[in-house]
């Protein structure tokens, strides 16, 4: 009996219109586009204006472009596994209402989330569930609607998130493509440093925690940004090493959107080529859930069957790590 690997066989994305550029960014807050480029490497981010639509939104549109795409009838979709670090609401699965609506009636479906590293445990999650032989065909799709959770007064945030979608079909491969190894780690100590602060259990809604503007992202800068540098660089890195992989043999690196710098980091550690290291940063900003699938989204057009991609990110929590795939296909 030959093994089976977990292979991505189909990408789709979503972003929604509306551009938000450095420029109207510099009418808002005290900030300006040269500090945002040379800092983040963000040029404009999407943002989803209307106020009746959730992250769900993004994510359907993600799942029914890949549908349209690889034209596969939902009603064989197995399992729908919905990354998102801003679900539509916090009790009622984003996943749930997602498979319903693109007619995945045959599926079970559930949230998962890490902050920016939802989609890369996404992807541990969906392969584990292929490679078990017990399902056939995993839906991963990650999105979030951030500007439902930024504070558009505060500097240190709304120059970064974007919003956005992307997902991408896992199904079972006999030939060794797909998932190969992950390095997924996380750490407790970064929760102060990268957090809402209330609207949890620890600190339920008041009019006091809404008076205190508690219900929005903060973080301390900084402090992520060194933790995100040294364990993402880290990751890729271990990654290379246990599987005999040099700089040579690898074909793209696919990393976390966050900030242009922590990407040169962790391309400079691996010694990778600038031609390697895909970005799309400049036009989304952080999408969290979504930037790995929007670069597939994006990218997709030069990967070949075998091309070894290095995946890696780094998020709030403290949540991190790095996953080596084998691409399964040509341009179709
Ligand atoms: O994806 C999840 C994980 N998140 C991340 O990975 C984000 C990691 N952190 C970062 O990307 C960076 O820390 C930021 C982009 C958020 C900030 O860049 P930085 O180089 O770390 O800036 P800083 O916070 O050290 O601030 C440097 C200076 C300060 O001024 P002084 O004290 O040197 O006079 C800030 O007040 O830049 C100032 N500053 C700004 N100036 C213009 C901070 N934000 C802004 C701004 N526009 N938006």
């Amino acid at each position: 009996m030959s093994t089976i690997t977990a292979a991505i066989t189909a990408v789709g994305g979503y972003v929604p219109d509306f551009v938000l550029s450095n420029k109207v960014l510099e009418t808002m807050v005290d900030t300006n586009d040269e500090w945002i480029t040379t800092r983040t490497g963000i040029k404009e981010r999407r943002i989803l204006k209307d106020a009746d639509k959730g992250t769900s939104f993004l994510a359907i549109k993600a799942a029914e472009d890949l549908i349209a795409k690889a034209n596969i009838d939902p009603l064989e979709i197995d399992l729908i596994l919905m990354a998102t670090a801003t679900a539509d609401m916090p009790v009622a699965s984003t996943g749930v209402y997602v498979a319903t609506a693109i007619g995945a009636t045959n599926a079970f479906a559930y949230d998962l989330q890490a902050a920016c590293s939802s989609f890369l445990y996404g992807m541990s999650t969906a392969a584990a569930y292929i490679q078990s032989g017990r399902y056939k065909k995993v839906l991963l799709i990650g999105a979030d609607k951030m500007s439902s959770i930024v504070d558009y007064k505060d500097r240190a945030t709304c120059i970064i998130f974007g919003d956005g979608a992307g997902a991408v079909l896992f199904e079972p491969n006999y030939e060794g493509y797909g998932l190969q190894d992950e390095y997924l780690r996380s750490d407790g100590v970064g929760r102060d440093f990268l957090k809402i602060p209330a609207g949890g259990s620890l600190l339920p809604t008041t009019m006091e925690t809404v008076n205190d503007n508690k219900h929005n992202i903060i973080q301390d800068g900084k402090t992520v940004f060194k933790y995100a540098v040294t364990n993402m660089a880290d990751a890729s890195e271990l990654i290379l090493k246990r599987n005999n992989l040099t700089n040579e043999d690898v074909n793209w690196l696919v990393p976390h959107q966050a900030n242009k710098r922590i990407i040169d980091a962790t391309a400079h550690r691996m010694n990778l080529e600038d031609a390697k290291v895909l970005m799309n940063i400049e036009k989304y900003g952080n999408t969290t859930s979504a930037t790995l699938p929007l670069v597939l989204y994006d990218f997709e057009h030069l990967f070949k069957k075998g091309d070894t991609i290095i995946f890696a990110a780094f998020g709030g929590g403290f949540t991190w790590g790095s996953i080596y795939l084998t691409w399964a296909y040509d341009k179709k």
